[in-house]
């Protein structure tokens, strides 16, 4: 289905209107709610035109392409607050998602004023993305065990349920609606939030690097590594709840910023340059030393040692008891290229080195 919105009415003081926007991938969402293809604002006062709909915020993409998909590429500063949930749905054929789906985020309801632009992004299970769309999600699969996998891994799911907002409470209310509403038994649930944008967009994760520097941001790259198709722009969710142990985040700054070949506290790279440049993998001191170390997690997951295009990181994070948490999450045009990554990651990596996932799927994301 065509992205989406779908709409909310202004009614009393304490909620405004704002737009629900729905990265679903249902053809019935789409005639149900839109009815109209591409991305589109649903006008949130109930009359159905873009001209009623919420201006964008200041940070987001300009409106609309096919390249803005809700929760994926829009806001082009992700909202701060994360809800995620990975859902079970009992009883429902494959054929019978996509309409529960766009009935679940219909039903949503009205959204304070502080929530923002509320994002819903529901990925489908590999079986059904097979039996729904067997040409476009020839791809889709489930992810295969790693190395640091919690030997408690929580893994399937026939839908997760991605929900973004600007604030905590707003996330977990559109959430526990749309889950409520798909009349769905939650897996595994992790509430995740991002640090205030950094002047580039990007935000500290909890381990206090700043997260997302590298990611694809122009049509061509978004193409090349996010897109599993380029007509419909499906894509595929990759989600991993990760652990950092303290042993990481207590070691002395400088031995953190080696371990990730960049500085924690502006973002740039050892190697030189600014706040979002990349990495120079070459460069090297007077003595011959390289200046992004063999084993940095910044030169272990480049694209260019994995031989594929750069996947699109829209990670947050969460505090766990000791250490730092982040739910990882990542929009591929393969899975391929998060396992193939993910394999040299365990390999060598001082920063994996020092984690543990315990909650992992592969989800396919329609586009339209
Ligand atoms: C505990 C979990 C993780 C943390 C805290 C983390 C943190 C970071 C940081 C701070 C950077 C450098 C800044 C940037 O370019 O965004 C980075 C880069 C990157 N990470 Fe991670 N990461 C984690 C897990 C992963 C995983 C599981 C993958 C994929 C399997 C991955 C793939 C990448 C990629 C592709 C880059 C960009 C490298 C480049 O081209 O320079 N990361 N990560």
């Amino acid at each position: 289905m065509a992205e989406e919105s779908s709409g909310t009415p202004e009614r009393g003081s304490g909620t405004t209107r704002r737009g629900f926007f729905l990265a679903a991938g249902t053809a019935a969402g789409a005639a149900a709610v839109a009815g109209a293809s591409g991305w589109l604002l649903r006008g949130v006062s109930g009359e159905g035109d873009a001209a009623a709909a919420p201006a964008p915020t200041a940070s987001a993409s300009p409106l609309p392409t096919a390249d803005h998909r809700a929760g994926v590429t829009y806001p082009a500063v992700p909202q701060r607050h994360l809800m995620l949930r990975v859902v079970d749905v009992a009883g429902v054929d494959s054929a019978d998602l996509p309409a529960l789906v766009a009935s679940a985020v219909d039903a949503l309801g009205e959204v304070p004023a502080d929530a923002g632009e509320v994002t819903v992004t529901v990925g489908y299970a590999p079986e059904h993305a097979l039996a729904l769309w067997p040409e476009r999600a020839a791809a889709a699969s489930a992810l295969p065990a790693f190395a640091r996998d919690d030997p408690a891994m929580i893994t399937g799911g026939d839908l997760a349920v991605q929900v973004c907002a600007e604030t905590a409470s707003g996330a977990r209310d559109a959430s526990e609606a749309v889950i409520a509403a798909l009349g769905g038994r939650v897996l595994w649930e992790q509430a995740g939030y991002r640090d205030a944008p950094t002047p580039h967009g990007t935000a500290r994760t909890s381990t206090g690097f700043i997260d997302g520097i590298i990611n694809p941001r122009t049509p061509e790259l978004l193409a090349a590594g996010v897109w599993a198709d380029a007509e419909n722009h499906d894509t595929h969710l990759v989600v991993r709840r990760m652990y950092i142990d303290a042993a990481f985040t207590t070691r002395p700054v400088a031995e953190q910023e080696q371990a990730i070949g960049r500085s924690r506290a502006t973002g740039a790279p050892l190697s030189g340059g600014g706040p979002d440049d990349e990495v120079d993998l070459f460069s090297k001191t007077a003595d011959g030393r390289l200046l992004t170390p063999a084993s940095a997690h910044a030169r272990r997951a480049h694209p260019t040692n994995i031989g594929r295009a750069l996947m699109l990181r829209r990670s947050y994070s969460f505090d766990p008891p000791s250490g730092a948490g982040l739910v990882f999450i990542a929009y591929v045009a393969d899975p391929q290229t998060f396992v193939l990554t993910q394999r040299r990651l365990d390999e060598m990596d001082d920063l994996l080195a020092n984690t543990s996932t315990d909650a992992s799927g592969c989800f396919f994301v329609p586009g339209s």
